[in-house]
């Protein structure tokens, strides 16, 4: 079966990890710098400082990632499974020291994987969604290649060493822009190099200077005419780490940037929850509506969130219904089906990404059996 490049680095990695150490780290390329630098070196690199990329993130699995939205973490596919609501994934961020008492943890609730990732080689970024939003500052993704050349920074709390361990403290270095057939001149896997979706940097003929294993999700950055930060790539693949004629490659974000935007939309939400906490009695084989307004510019997300706490005897008599503010119904759930149970204290998705988001929306509550009365306590709405 075909394998992408990066997952073909994967197991050369596996590998190689394993004969360095049985080496005693022969093959490690890291320059040793300055004598009195006890700091572990990622490899050419330094310490970054406090606040020098707010918006980079340390992610559970051992990769980096960056902040693209207050609730969106660009990656790389090759760091997380399939697209599909995920609860197993903590970022940490708002810190450079992982220890640092004030670090943010924050854990997922959503992959989305690039739909082109696991075939032919490219492809490699991921978003993963936030359970909540974070009030750190956002980076910019490159919109254009006008970034793309010229001497680039990376960061990120992967190995010092070609098969060293991941580091506590956040580093960074510059890379040199290589172009792409310069590149492929690699050989081996960067033969599968694919030029318009991947960006390779580092220093051709010494070496010495690269991202490595657990970088990779993390940010390749170049600076605008402002002096303000742009993502250019992210980290996905190299042979080795550091090695002469062995470049780093990264997702070239200048290519991805609409599928990444177009991505990030449909995974919303982007407008702060709404919560209507007016109880109101739910008669007997009757029906109530319970109004929400809601101004964000834009449409509603593809992933809208109603969670819903209705006091109940007897909730199988319930129909439960979005209602946007254009009269089309989303039905949360049926009558019936659960009968036997009583109070509903549920979160319901839909999929309202067609409808605007500003303007009145509607909770319809009707009982429909006779017999069983409640109230609806309250309810909240991200859209
Ligand atoms: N695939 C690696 C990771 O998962 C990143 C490797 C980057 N290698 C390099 N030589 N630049 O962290």
């Amino acid at each position: 079966m075909w394998m992408t490049s990066w997952k073909k680095r994967l197991a050369f990695t596996l590998v190689s990890v394993v004969a360095v150490l049985g080496a005693a780290a022969g093959q490690a390329v890291a320059a040793p710098s300055s004598a009195d630098d006890v700091q572990p070196q990622v490899i050419g690199g330094t310490p970054a400082a406090q606040g020098e990329f707010p918006w980079i993130v340390r992610l559970s699995m051992g990769c980096g990632g960056s902040m693209i939205t207050q609730q969106l973490v660009l990656t790389a596919a090759h760091c997380v499974p399939a697209t599909g609501p995920n609860t197993s994934i903590t970022a940490t961020l708002g810190a450079i020291d992982l220890q640092d008492p004030n670090r943010i943890v924050v854990r997922s609730d959503y992959v989305h994987r690039a739909p082109g990732a696991g075939g032919p080689p490219g492809d490699d970024w991921a978003l993963i969604r936030l359970e909540h939003p974070v009030d750190v500052p956002t980076v910019p993704i490159a919109t254009t290649p006008d970034l793309d050349s010229g001497t680039f920074t990376v960061a990120g709390w992967g190995a010092a060493t070609e098969g060293g361990p991941q580091q506590r403290f956040l580093l960074k270095a510059q890379v040199p822009f290589i172009d792409d057939a310069q590149c492929q001149s690699a050989g081996s896997d960067y033969l599968d190099l694919v030029p318009a979706e991947e960006i390779c940097a580092g220093n051709w003929t010494a070496g010495g200077v690269d991202t490595c294993q657990g970088d990779s999700g993390g940010p390749l950055l170049n600076k605008d005419a402002n002096g303000e930060w742009v993502l250019i790539g992210t980290t996905s693949w190299g042979i080795g780490c550091a090695r002469p004629q062995n470049p780093g490659v990264y997702m070239q974000a200048s290519y991805f940037h609409e599928a990444i935007h177009a991505a990030a939309a449909s995974l919303g939400p982007r407008c702060a929850p709404a919560v209507n906490t007016n109880a109101t009695a739910i008669p007997d084989v009757g029906e109530i509506t319970s109004d929400l307004a809601v101004t964000c510019d834009g449409n509603a997300s593809g992933q809208t969130r109603v969670e819903v706490n209705i006091n109940h005897s007897y909730r199988g008599d319930l129909i439960i219904d979005l209602i946007a503010p254009d009269g089309t119904s989303y039905r949360l759930k049926n009558a019936k089906g659960d009968d036997g149970a009583d109070d509903i204290n549920e979160s319901y998705t839909v999929n309202a990404s067609s409808e605007v988001a500003t303007g009145t929306w509607h909770l319809r509550v009707r009982d429909m059996f006779r017999g069983d009365t409640g109230s609806l306590k309250n309810w909240r709405l991200t859209v």
